[in-house]
């Protein structure tokens, strides 16, 4: 093989070997877009058709200035360790983490969070665990 060739086909060869990694990614992932078997929707709420009302994570936003509170509830039970909400998680516009907040099932009677947020305006997501039933993801916009 003729040095230029070498050097032709190694370059082809590293440009296909970065390229197409990040192609393949590109192409596959799709967040909160459609059906999902890592999250649950009012209007996709797969095999958990019936948790909706007890699932889906309420968000209520209070905006004062420039401050945002965004409330949220899980209408769920907290029956200690055996069924609870885990944690609620908010995200960004582009489902990039903010905060979350944990609950402790043995203490919280009800599976409600507060947020605090500044010169915040777009969307919101929100993500609620249940211990049984999965990850559940509601909206709002600010
Ligand atoms: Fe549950």
């Amino acid at each position: 093989m003729e040095r230029r060739d070498f050097m032709r086909l190694s370059t082809v060869g590293l440009v296909a070997g970065v390229v197409t990694p990040g192609m393949a990614l590109a192409t596959t992932y799709k967040p909160f877009k459609g059906t999902s078997d890592i999250y649950y929707t009012k209007e996709d709420a797969g095999r958990w058709s019936g948790k909706v009302a007890t699932h889906l994570p309420n968000i209520e936003i209070q905006k004062v200035a420039n401050v945002l509170t965004v409330k949220v509830v899980t209408a769920h039970e907290m029956k200690g360790y055996e069924h609870y909400i885990v944690k609620h998680v908010l995200l960004d516009s582009n489902q990039k983490f903010l905060d979350e907040h944990l609950f402790d099932p043995t203490k919280d009677s009800v599976a409600l969070s507060t947020f605090t947020l500044k010169d915040y305006s777009g969307k919101l997501y929100v993500l609620s665990l249940c211990n049984k039933h999965d990850l559940w993801l509601n909206s709002a916009e600010v």
